[in-house]
């Protein structure tokens, strides 16, 4: 049966960092959930259409492929905000929701991270982390993330940004982020990504063997 280890967290927590290597170190498919919003906001901003109707929104959700999502694409800042507002609409969840579930199902394993993994995509998952960080720290890794790639936007701007994202997914009423009752909590505030790794991994490692 296939292994699943499902992370949950705020935007620039590590979460998408994590669950690569966790999925380089066993073997497993990896999934970004975040990027399959990404792709329903893109293709409606793509044609002009807007973000806040929820029939054209989950059409595009429909013609979504988990297989072709193009990160350097998608990893636009701009995009990750229109993500979160197509991302409150239960018709589009459910679409994506049940892609995601059938992701999950991929042998030998399958690592997913985004918001709602622990609590609504796989709440059976034997492994499920929630890895956090304060909104400063994020906001200074997303800076100098951007600035390296040549980006503008200030370290001020990016933690309004991220403040407003945050809100928006954790006070959503349908799938907020939040951890499940039985996740473990990982806050990397402190913490560099080879500590966090370790972390996460002796986790993972202890279900696998339990
Ligand atoms: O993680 P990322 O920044 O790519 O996610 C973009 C947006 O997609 C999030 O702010 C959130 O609103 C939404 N999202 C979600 N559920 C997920 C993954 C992402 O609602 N499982």
């Amino acid at each position: 049966m296939s292994f699943t280890i499902a992370i949950d967290g705020p935007a620039a927590s590590g979460k998408g960092t994590l669950a690569r290597r966790l999925a380089a170190h066993f073997g497993f498919h990896h999934l970004d959930t975040g990027l399959s919003y990404r792709a329903v906001a893109q293709a409606l901003m793509q044609v002009g259409l807007p973000l806040d109707n929820e029939e054209l929104a989950a059409a595009a959700a429909e013609n979504i492929d988990l297989g072709k999502l193009d990160r350097d694409i998608l990893s636009d800042h701009a995009i990750g905000e229109a993500a979160s507002k197509v991302a409150v609409m239960t018709k589009v969840r459910q679409i994506l929701v049940d892609k995601q579930r059938d992701f999950a199902t991929r042998e030998p394993g399958a690592v997913l991270d985004g918001r709602d993994i622990g609590t609504v995509v796989c709440p059976d998952a034997p492994v499920k982390l929630y890895v956090t960080a304060s909104a400063e720290e994020r906001a200074k890794r997303r800076h100098l993330e951007m600035a390296g790639k040549g980006g503008s936007a200030s370290y001020e701007e990016i933690l309004a940004d991220i403040v407003k994202r945050d809100a928006r997914d954790m006070g959503r009423a349908d799938s907020p982020l939040k951890p499940a009752a039985d996740a473990h909590l990982i806050d990397t505030s402190a913490m560099d990504i080879e500590t966090a790794f370790k972390t996460a991994l002796k986790i993972a490692e202890a279900a696998r063997a339990g």
